[in-house]
Formats: structure tokens, sequence, C-alpha cells
């Protein structure tokens, strides 16, 4: 008797602490970043977290925005180019931020101040008269990285005031600068440019680069993670295009060609270089590199030791061949196919990567060796909860 009387009252007390602490995580799912109230980012479809859906050019949308992408984790098609969440999907949450929305468009007005996605499927670099005059179009779109810098103007206009209070605010944000450039290439490569033509913009490309880094610094940005290329020579269309008979054209490790990927490794010095050179000019900011070609030759030459045991080169979706790459039926199109198991495997559809594969970028990057400087691991929080992220979307 006198043990149940004694226990009630604690139970209550357990229970009441237990809805409290409940009610508390479900205010702030795994709390916010200590660094970070905000997360913009730009580029193109590695990045594009829907603007692709939003902004379809002259209303014609693009292959990403047809099923099965989003498949893994949406169940529906967000303008994303993969299965499922993205590189910056993946900060986002780690952050303890919603997913980007993209800008232009609908957003929630509460957004704004969390952050916007400025990142386009198709977009370039370079501006697409400088690009034209080098014989290389864009089909898809004429979008270009300072389009979008222009836009996050436009937007920055609307949050804050005057000079010092966007400083203010943008010394709170990071800032997801790329992956861009790597359209230029692909649809150089793609239109059959002479290489050296190619190897000759990469200045230039990079030069865009700084440009905006600039930009963005001038406005009071401090924090800037700036992404190189992936290694497109184990892109499935570069691997059924430039398909060599000769073995020492490819990686023995990951069956990549050789010489696409030392392409994507030159872009990537050229950046580095331009990333030492502003970071000495402006020391109050943390430029940091991110070597997502770095993290995915992980997976690239080991993929079993990452759970991929499908394929790494092989594409999940598309429309058959040696690579799963047909360039006239690709993924979303009708006809074309995909894998069972998308988390067996490291590509989803040509250059883009499975969410899975994007997820260990993501951590490497974060977590890992792959960004240089060290990312401040003291700024994760973790995983956001699985509600918070759709809701927020
Ligand atoms: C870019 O494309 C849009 C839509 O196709 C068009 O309205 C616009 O004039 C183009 N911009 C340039 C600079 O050509
Ligand atoms: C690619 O797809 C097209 C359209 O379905 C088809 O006609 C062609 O045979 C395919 N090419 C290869 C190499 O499978
Ligand atoms: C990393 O972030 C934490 C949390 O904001 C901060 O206290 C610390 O000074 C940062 N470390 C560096 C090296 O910036």
């Amino acid at each position: 008797m006198a043990m149940a009387a004694s226990t009630l009252p604690v139970l209550l007390l357990l229970l009441l602490l237990f809805s409290l602490s409940s009610a508390a995580a479900a205010a702030s799912p795994a709390g916010r970043s200590p660094c970070f109230t905000s997360l913009f980012s730009f580029g193109d479809s590695i990045t594009d977290t829907g603007n692709q859906l939003l902004l379809a050019p002259d209303g014609v949308l693009g292959h990403c925005c047809f099923p099965p992408y989003g498949e893994t984790y949406f169940g529906r098609q967000t303008g994303r180019c993969s299965d499922g969440r993205l590189i910056v999907d993946f900060i986002a949450e780690q952050l303890g931020l919603p997913l980007l929305t993209p800008y232009p468009g609908k957003l929630h007005s509460n957004d704004f101040p969390l952050g916007a996605n400025f990142a386009e499927g198709g977009a370039t670099a370079l501006d697409f008269h400088f690009l034209a005059e080098k014989g290389i179009y864009n089909t898809h779109t004429n979008l270009s990285l300072q389009v979008e810098i222009d836009r996050f103007k436009e937007l920055l206009a609307t949050i804050c005031s005057s000079p010092s209070e966007c400083k203010d605010y943008l010394s709170k944000s990071l800032i997801l600068l790329g992956e861009i450039g790597g359209i230029d290439y692909n649809r150089a490569f793609f239109e059959d440019v002479a290489a050296d033509e190619i190897i000759a913009i990469v200045p230039y490309v990079v030069a865009e680069i700084g440009k905006s880094i600039k930009q963005l610094v001038e406005l009071g940005a401090v924090t800037i993670l700036i992404p190189g290329n992936l290694p497109i020579g184990c892109w499935p269309g570069y691997l059924t295009k430039f398909w060599s008979p000769n073995k020492e054209d490819y990686d023995p490790l990951s069956g990549c060609l050789v010489w696409y990927n030392n392409f994507a490794q030159h872009h990537n010095i050229l950046l580095q270089q331009e990333i030492a050179r502003l970071q000495k000019l402006y020391p109050h900011t943390n430029l940091m590199y991110g070597d997502y070609y770095g993290s995915a030759t992980r997976f690239h030459r080991h993929p079993e030791k990452f759970g991929f045991t499908g394929s790494a080169v092989v594409a999940c979706c598309g429309g058959g061949g040696p690579y799963n790459y047909n360039e006239s039926l690709i993924c979303g199109n009708e006809g074309s196919k995909a894998c069972a198991e998308p988390s067996t495997y490291v590509n989803w559809d040509d250059h883009h990567f499975t969410e899975a594969a994007y997820k260990i970028v993501a951590k490497d990057v974060l977590e890992g060796p792959f960004s240089t400087p060290r990312f401040n691991a003291s700024c994760l929080v973790g995983r956001a909860s699985d509600d918070g992220l759709h809701s927020a979307y």
C-alpha cells in the first residue's frame, strides 16, 4: 500500500517531464546550429531543390520533373535531379534548418530568413553569350551564375533594409556556392568542342566563380563553401560517348575515364588557387573548398565498402546499354527504366548521384576531411526530424 502511494506521484512526475521534453523537441526538432541561422545555395542541378519545376523555360519541364525522380524520399517530383535528397538537403538537415525552398517562387514568407535556393538545373557558370561565342550552346536554359547572384541581391533587398543590417544577417549564413561550371564543360564535351578549347575556358569559369565570391563577401557573407567538380569520367554518359578500346584509358579500380577525371581535377586545382587568393584578400572570411571529387573517388574506387552492391558506373535509371545510358531515352522519359534498389547504386541518371551517394558526400564534406579548411563540426546539430523536413518543403 505504502509503495503504491509513493510510486504514483513519481510516475506522474516522470510523465510530466517526458511530455515537457517532447514538447520542446517538437518545437525545435534537433535544435538549430549555433553558427548559422540561414543557408543559401547557388549552382546547377546538383544543388537545385526545385527551381527547375518552378521556372521551366517556356513551360517545358526538364526530365528531372517526371517519375521516378523523388521516389525514394519525397514520393513525388520536386524538381530535384535524384531519387531523393541532394547534398544541400543533407547540409540543411545537419544545420537544423528546413530543406531549402527555391527562389523565386511561391515561398512561405517565414522561409525567407532561413534561406533559399538559387541553383537551377542546366545553369552555367559563364554567361551564355560568352559560351555561344566559343561554340558552346545551352539548349535547356540560358541561366548563369551571375543571374542567380542578381536574384539573391533582389531577395536580400526584401530581407534587410540597410547594408549593415544585411551584413549582420549574412554573417550568420552559410553559403553553398556550387557545384557550378559542370554544365559549361558537359555541353562543350557533348557538342564535340575540341579538348584544348575546353581546357582554355577553365580559367574563365573559375574567374566567374571568384567574381561571385567577391560579390557575396561584399554583401556581408563570411562563410562560403565552394565545391569543385565531380569525377565526370565516371558519368555513364561520358563512359558511353567516349568509350575507348584502350584499357589504359580507364582507372583500373573504378572503371572511370582517366582523362575526363583529370580534366575535372584541373578545374578543381585552379578553383582552389582562386579560393586561396580570395582568402588572402578577405582574411575575415572563411572560404572553404568542398572536395566532392575526393569524396566521390572513395566510393567509386571501393563501392562495396559503402554498400553500393549494384554498380558505381551504371546508372540506376536510364534507357539501356552497358552503362544504362541512352542519349535519346534518358531517365524520366517514357520507356526508361529504374533499378529496384537505388540505395545500392552510386549513379542515379548519368550526371547525378543517388540520394545514398549524395548523403556520403555531404557527410564527408561536413564531418570528414573533404573540406579545406575543415568545416567546424561544432556548428552541426545532426539530423532534424523527418516530419519537420517534409512540412518545411
Ligand atoms: C533567356 O531565356 C528567356 C526564356 O527563354 C528569354 O526570355 C530571355 O530573353 C533569355 N535571356 C537572354 C539574355 O537571352
Ligand atoms: C536508344 O533509344 C532509342 C529510342 O528509344 C532507340 O531507338 C535506340 O535504339 C536506343 N539506342 C541504343 C544504343 O540502345
Ligand atoms: C566552432 O563553432 C563553435 C560553436 O559556435 C565555436 O564556439 C568555435 O569557436 C568554432 N571554432 C572555430 C575554430 O571557429
